[in-house]
C-alpha cells in the first residue's frame, strides 16, 4: 500500500530540505524494539539488517525520523566536498511500467505517469547536490550521535570532477570526502561510484582501475573504518568478477544497485525531466528489483568462488517483507530500501512485525 511519501516530489528539492520530511516522518513515534539487537553490520550490532540507502535522506531530519521509525540503518544523502546545486525541479517522476524494466526496455526507453500507483517505478534525476562540508559536518554528525543502540548511520559520498579534467584532482577529492566525513564519527563509509547524473554510459564503477585507486587512497585515509563501494548493476559476468578481484579485499562492504539509466518521455513524446543531459536518467522501485536480486546473489558467489569476506548490501525495488526475505536468501548481509521506503515510511515496522509473526 502506498502512503504519503517523507519526500514530497511536487515539492523543490530545496523545500523538502528545509521543511521535510513529511507524512508519519513529520511526528514520528519511537519504534520500541524487542530484546537486544543481534545481527552484525560491520562489527555493530543491529535489530535488522534493514534501512534507506544514499538518497532519500537528505540531511539530519529525515535520518533521524528514520532511525524513530524502526530503519536500523540510515544513509546520509551523498554528499560532496564543496557546495553543489541540484538539478531544477521536477526531480522525481513515476513511470508507466506494468513489470520489470529489463536492459532491452531500459535501452527503448520508458514514459512517464501522471500519478504514483503501483507497481511503483520512478526515475530521480538530483544531481548529487550537497551543501558545503561546514553545514553537512555538523547536521552528519548530530545524526551519527543520535542513533540508539542496534543502529548505524552511514555517510555517503563522492568526489567532484573540475572542469579541467584532472585525474589526480578527482582521485584527491574522494580522499578528501572521505576525511571530512569520517571526522563526523560515522562508522561506516560509503563511496558512491554509481552516480548516473555524471554520465550513464561511463559510470565510474565500470572503470575497474580507478575503482581500485580510488579505494586504495580512501583505506589508507580512514584505516579501520569500514568502506562500502555503491555499485550499478553489471551485465557483463567478467567485468564484475574483476571488480571483486581487484577491490574485493580492499573494500569492506558492496552495495548494489544503484538505479538503471533509461531515456524518460512524456506521453506527447517530450523530455519528462527538462534541461540538457536529462533525456536519461536514473529509474528505480519495483521495475529494478530483478537486477538487485540477481546482482545480489551473484556477488555472492563471487564472494564463495574467491573466499572474500566483503559484506554485501542489496538494494532495488524492495517494498515489503517478501522482498526483505528474497534478498536474504539471495545473500544480502544487509538490504536497503529507497523507492518503497519513500511511499510506505511504515516499511521497517512491517518487516519487523511479520518476521516476529512467524
Ligand atoms: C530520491 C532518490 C535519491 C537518490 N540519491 C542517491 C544518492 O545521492 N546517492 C546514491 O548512491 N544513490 C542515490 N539513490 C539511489 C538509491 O540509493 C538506490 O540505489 C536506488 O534507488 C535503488 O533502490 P530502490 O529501488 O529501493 O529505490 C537515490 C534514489 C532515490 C529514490
Amino acid at each position: 500500500m502506498l502512503r504519503e511519501p517523507f519526500y514530497d516530489p511536487q515539492k523543490s528539492y530545496e523545500e523538502n530540505y528545509e521543511k521535510g520530511p513529511f507524512g508519519v516522518f513529520q511526528n514520528p513515534e519511537k519504534y520500541q524494539n524487542q530484546g537486544d539487537p543481534q545481527f552484525d553490520f560491520f562489527g555493530n550490532k543491529v535489530y535488522l539488517p534493514f534501512g534507506i540507502p544514499a538518497g532519500p535522506l537528505l540531511n539530519g531530519r529525515f535520518v533521524k525520523a528514520a532511525l524513530d521509525m524502526g530503519f536500523d540503518i540510515a544513509v546520509y544523502k551523498t554528499v560532496r566536498t564543496g557546495a553543489y546545486p541540484c538539478h531544477p525541479w521536477p526531480n522525481v517522476v513515476p513511470i508507466n511500467l506494468q513489470d520489470s524494466l529489463t536492459l532491452e526496455r531500459a535501452e527503448e526507453g520508458v514514459t512517464a505517469k501522471n500519478d504514483y500507483t503501483e507497481p511503483l517505478t520512478i526515475t530521480n534525476s538530483f544531481g548529487v547536490p550537497s551543501t558545503d562540508p561546514e553545514v553537512w559536518q555538523k547536521d552528519l554528525a548530530n545524526a551519527v550521535k543520535y542513533a540508539g543502540d542496534g543502529q548505524v548511520v552511514i555517510g555517503s559520498f563522492q568526489g567532484t570532477k573540475k572542469g579541467d579534467g584532472n585525474v589526480d584532482a578527482f582521485v584527491s577529492d574522494f580522499v578528501l570526502g572521505a576525511r571530512l566525513v569520517k571526522k563526523t564519527g560515522a562508522k561506516v563509509l560509503e563511496v558512491n561510484f554509481s552516480c548516473p547524473n555524471e554520465g550513464t554510459a561511463h559510470l565510474l564503477c565500470f572503470d575497474i582501475p580507478m575503482v581500485k585507486r580510488i579505494s586504495e587512497e580512501i583505506k589508507n585515509e580512514i584505516g579501520n573504518t569500514p568502506l562500502v563501494i555503491k555499485i550499478a548493476y553489471y551485465k557483463d559476468q567478467d567485468t564484475l568478477k574483476n571488480l571483486v578481484q581487484m577491490v574485493g579485499k580492499i573494500v569492506d562492504g558492496i552495495s548494489a544497485i544503484n538505479t538503471i539509466g533509461t531515456a524518460v518521455r512524456k506521453v506527447d513524446g517530450e523530455q519528462a525531466l527538462p534541461g540538457e543531459g536529462r533525456l536519461v536518467s536514473g529509474a528505480c522501485g519495483e521495475g529494478i528489483k530483478w537486477a538487485g536480486l540477481e546482482m545480489t546473489k551473484r556477488l555472492h558467489d563471487l564472494r564463495e568462488e574467491l573466499g572474500m569476506k566483503f559484506t554485501i548490501v542489496g538494494v532495488g525495488g524492495v517494498s515489503n517483507a517478501k522482498d526483505f526475505k528474497r534478498y536474504r536468501d539471495a545473500g544480502a548481509d544487509a538490504v536497503m530500501s529507497a523507492t518503497g521506503a519513500m511511499w510506505n515510511p511504515m516499511l521497517a515496522r512491517e518487516i519487523k512485525e511479520k518476521l516476529a509473526d512467524k
